[in-house]
């Protein structure tokens, strides 16, 4: 898809557009706008469509067209087709869980942003030696959480990380502390019986929340 509707920041830049990266689950692509809409009326202007459903592509381009004020990015970029197949849909960045060759060469052609996902510092060195220094700590709080983040930073200075994986508004600002961190990911903010009731105002609040630092 060709279109100027939405920014489409380095890797950085995006870390830096929210301390939440909204993990979105979209089963019906009919929700996919007013989610959009829910979420930057909380404060939150970027969002990654998981493509774990059959609506996923097409929720992407809802969006981009629709609520071009939110960067949509697509999630669970798990095949090497995937990485066209959301490029073309519109998606402005895409993120791994994990990574191959394959994958990576594949994510990385589109010419889109990638967060590849990595558990390990050997992951995140060979993310690094393609020139990937924006990362997915995936599944964060499976793999060590904000301890194993933290020690990270130690021989890794120079690479920041979206932990993601069991992130909660509990956990969240422990890993927010931590300087290799400049936001995290979390499914938490679009529960699926809110996007399923189209309950807008609860994911409007839980963005809110989730964007607001604590008084
Ligand atoms: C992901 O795809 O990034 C994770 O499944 C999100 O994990 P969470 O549901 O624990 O936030």
């Amino acid at each position: 898809m060709n279109g100027n509707g939405s920014r489409t920041p380095d890797p950085r830049g995006l870390l830096g557009l929210s301390p939440v990266l909204p993990v979105v689950v979209l089963d019906d692509a009919d929700a996919a706008v007013a989610t959009a809409r829910a979420l930057l009326a909380g404060g939150v202007g970027v969002m990654e469509v998981t493509l774990r459903t059959p609506a996923a592509l097409e929720a992407i381009t809802r969006i981009r067209l629709e609520v071009p004020d939110i960067v949509v990015g697509a999630g669970t970029v798990t095949r090497p087709d995937h990485a066209d197949r959301a490029a073309h849909a519109g998606a402005t960045f895409l993120v791994t869980p994990g990574q191959t060759d394959t994958l990576l060469d594949a994510a990385v052609a589109t010419g889109l942003p990638v967060l590849p996902g990595v558990a390990t510092v050997s992951e995140a060195l060979r993310a690094a030696e393609r020139g990937l220094d924006t990362l997915k700590f995936f599944p964060a709080e499976a793999s060590g959480g904000p301890a194993a983040l933290s020690a990270f930073a130690g021989p890794l200075p120079d690479l920041r990380f979206c932990p993601t994986g069991g992130i909660t508004p509990a956990n969240a600002a422990r890993y927010l502390a931590l300087p290799n961190v400049d936001c995290v990911g979390g499914s938490w903010l679009t529960p699926a019986d809110a996007i399923a009731a189209r309950d807008l105002g609860r994911i409007e609040t839980l963005a809110r929340e989730a964007t607001t630092p604590a008084a």
